[in-house]
């Protein structure tokens, strides 16, 4: 028996699904509201004996409960199963002696830490010494109740408090130091304690274990903090600070707020504000946000507006978005294969707060402005944006060129092609200057820059790229171009215009199309459009040579490896080739007309939002595409050459690789 069919053996799903859901028995099945979408009426079934559970309104999702608890969970699947074998009591690999033993090291860390953190709590509150500590929160306005449930605690200005009073209760001298609570002393002649003299700040990880501690000055001494070092359980890089308390607000308001200070999260939790965690002043990481993800896809950063080290969170921030943005879902398709679509997921903001001041000062001044603010975040471009504008003369050249030098690279590292394109534009507008002038900057040395930056300097002599779906049409058409005939006659038939060159995102591909496009003569160009397969034929004396020497020599390498075309593919005939350019080209229509919908969708959400009277217009739009993709996905499908399975997936072989 498999692990996953042991785990569902042992587990009962109606009471997996119940410790989720209010489940109500109906008939032989369980009823509940469901979970994944907002309704009045339950109509969200669990079926005890068929092992599923499906909701039948609004969302119509349905599953298994491992697919329930990816869902309900924010998990992949491997998280899934970590999570169920748990509870199922099922043991996933077989765990060495290694692995025990750091398993109870870590144990031993927890606890100890937690006794820490009741001693230095016990301290703050009790003893006579903790008054300084007292009188600091006081004057900070930390309240006593935020004393409690964050369990501040004090630390005796003393070289021995802790240490003596863990290892009087039994615990290992190595333990304590391998939990970095006490320190050796250089000449091993003893140890230390590390706290001395502080306010201490327990950490603690999701689960709300203590993990490690903070410790700030009670003046102005330097370090202002110190904090514990790396530990067995203790990495500063992947937690952060308060999600223990904050889960449950990020989780129903779909939206976390990651701040730099302890103080910050304090003061924001003590007015109820509890969506709040500091990053504890390093550049978030990609593994935090990963930690994120689980309670939400909304992101807000706050930001000192002066602080010198944001440009380093900024695009850590923008880089997380991009490998956290793109997750690819399997869909099955009617005919019963699976396909992948990728879905955007990661929405990063960022707030702005006012000249000198960090969320502890807002919100303890005025917690209606620090909602404003967060109501007011900045998708990270966005805010680029306005950074650009506030700073530099739009007007002058010198301000144009250097709004474009900031804002190009930004732009470019966008993942998503309707995004990119929509802030190119923007970008374009914004100076005064040709899109397609920008967007032959952002194809050349937007990639080169980050090919530099991937491989540690040297450019490689030859381009690699995958050859993906615009890379094998427009090599297709530079190779045989008599072909554009009867491709444009298949648009067409489905009531589409020819093909152009707005079928093309990459911007390498739409500059050598429209090269290319321009380099038809208007004559010859005339008779491949026309029903005239025969004139269309002159065309292969297409001058591929000039037309290369025209190209900008950064293309060069890509316009040859068209030309060769995919590694290692069979030569079609033109039959065969012809197919496959009318079927690749249609999908680029379909997936233009997807960004398209995409994008209208984007304009309509504004427009509700501003109460335009544009909505029903979008909508009509939104309608048109939608039929075009309907007459699109007809022929598609009418289309015996993939519409036998075996002969797409043959293909696909013989092209190599490219991604439909
Ligand atoms: P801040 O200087 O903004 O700290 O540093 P803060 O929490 O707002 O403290 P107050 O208001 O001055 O009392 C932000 C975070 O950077 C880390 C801490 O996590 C701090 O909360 N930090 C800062 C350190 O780890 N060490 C330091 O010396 C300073
Ligand atoms: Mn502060």
């Amino acid at each position: 028996m498999s692990v996953v069919d042991e785990i569902k053996q042992k587990l009962d799903r109606v009471e997996v699904v119940s410790s989720y859901v209010a489940l109500k028995k109906a008939g032989r099945n369980y009823k509940a509201l469901c979970p994944f979408h907002t309704e009045k009426t339950p109509s969200f079934v669990v079926f005890p004996e068929g092992q599923s559970w499906h909701c039948f309104g609004a969302c119509g999702t349905g599953g298994d409960v491992f697919t329930f608890v990816m869902r309900q969970e924010n998990q992949d699947f491997a998280g899934a199963l970590r999570l169920l074998a748990q509870r199922a009591g099922v043991s996933l690999k077989p765990r060495t002696e290694a692995d025990l033993a750091e398993d109870k090291l870590k144990k031993r860390l927890r606890e100890i830490n937690e006794r820490a953190a009741e001693y230095f709590h016990n301290l703050l509150l009790n003893s006579t010494g903790g008054e300084g500590v007292r009188s600091y929160l006081n004057q900070r306005e930390i309240n006593r109740e935020t004393i409690g449930r964050f369990q501040l605690g004090y630390a005796r200005d003393d070289w021995q408090a802790l240490g003596d009073y863990l290892q009087e209760r039994g615990y290992q001298r190595e333990d304590i130091l391998a939990a970095g609570l006490i320190i050796e002393r250089e000449d091993s002649s003893g140890h230390y304690d590390r706290f001395r003299g502080r306010l201490i700040i327990p950490i603690r990880d999701e689960r709300g274990g203590v993990v490690g501690f903070g410790a700030r000055a009670l003046d102005d001494s330097t370090p202002k903090y110190i904090n514990s070092p790396q530990t067995p359980v203790f990495d500063k890089s992947t937690v952060l600070f308060g999600l223990d308390l904050a889960k449950g607000a990020i989780r129903r308001e779909g939206l976390a707020v990651i701040v730099e200070g302890y103080m910050d999260v304090l003061t924001a939790h003590q007015h109820e504000i509890a969506n709040v965690v500091a990053s504890m002043g390093t550049a978030l990481t990609e593994a935090q946000l990963r930690l994120f993800t689980r309670f939400s896809k909304r992101f807000a950063l706050a930001l000192d507006a002066d602080a010198a080290g944001y440009q380093a969170t900024l695009r850590s921030a923008a880089l997380a978005q991009e490998t956290l943005a793109e997750r690819v879902v399997p869909v099955p398709t009617p005919g019963g294969l699976i396909k992948y679509e990728s879905h955007l997921d990661v929405d990063i903001r960022i707030i702005t707060l006012p000249q000198g001041q960090d969320p502890d000062k807002v919100i303890r001044e005025s917690p209606a402005l620090w909602v404003e603010l967060v109501e007011s975040a900045l998708p990270i471009v966005e805010y680029y944006f306005k950074a650009v504008t506030s700073e530099l003369d739009l007007d002058s050249p010198k301000g144009k060129a250097e709004a474009v030098r900031r804002l190009m690279p930004v732009i470019q590292e966008i993942g998503n092609a309707v995004e990119r394109t929509h802030y190119i534009q923007k970008l374009a507008r914004l100076v005064r200057v040709d899109e397609r002038t920008l967007l032959r900057q952002a194809g050349m040395k937007g990639k080169m820059a980050k090919r530099r930056k991937e491989e540690g300097g040297a450019l490689p002599d030859r381009e690699e790229f995958t050859f993906g779906l615009e890379e094998y049409c427009l090599s297709t058409l530079l190779k045989r171009p008599h072909l554009l005939h009867s491709l444009d006659e298949a648009l067409r038939d489905v009531g589409a215009d020819g093909l152009n060159v707005d079928d093309f995102v990459q911007a390498e591909n739409r500059e050598i199309f429209a090269s290319w496009w321009e380099g038809l003569s208007l004559k010859e160009g005339l008779a491949l459009r026309q029903a005239c397969p025969e004139r269309s034929r002159r065309a292969q004396d297409i001058d591929l040579e000039g037309l290369r020497g025209e190209l900008d020599p950064t293309l060069h390498p890509r316009f040859d490896l068209l030309l060769e075309g995919p590694k290692g593919a069979p030569p079609l005939d033109d039959d065969r080739a012809e197919k496959a350019l009318i079927e690749g080209a249609l999908r680029l229509r379909q997936r233009k007309l997807q960004r398209l919908v995409e994008e209208l969708r984007l304009l309509q959400g504004d427009a509700e939002e501003l109460g335009g009277a544009a909505i029903e217009e979008y909508g009509q739009v939104v309608d048109s595409y939608r039929s075009a993709l309907w007459g699109i996905s007809q022929a598609l499908a009418a289309r015996s050459f993939f519409g036998r399975r075996e002969a797409s997936l043959n293909w696909r072989l013989e092209i190599g690789g490219w991604k439909v």
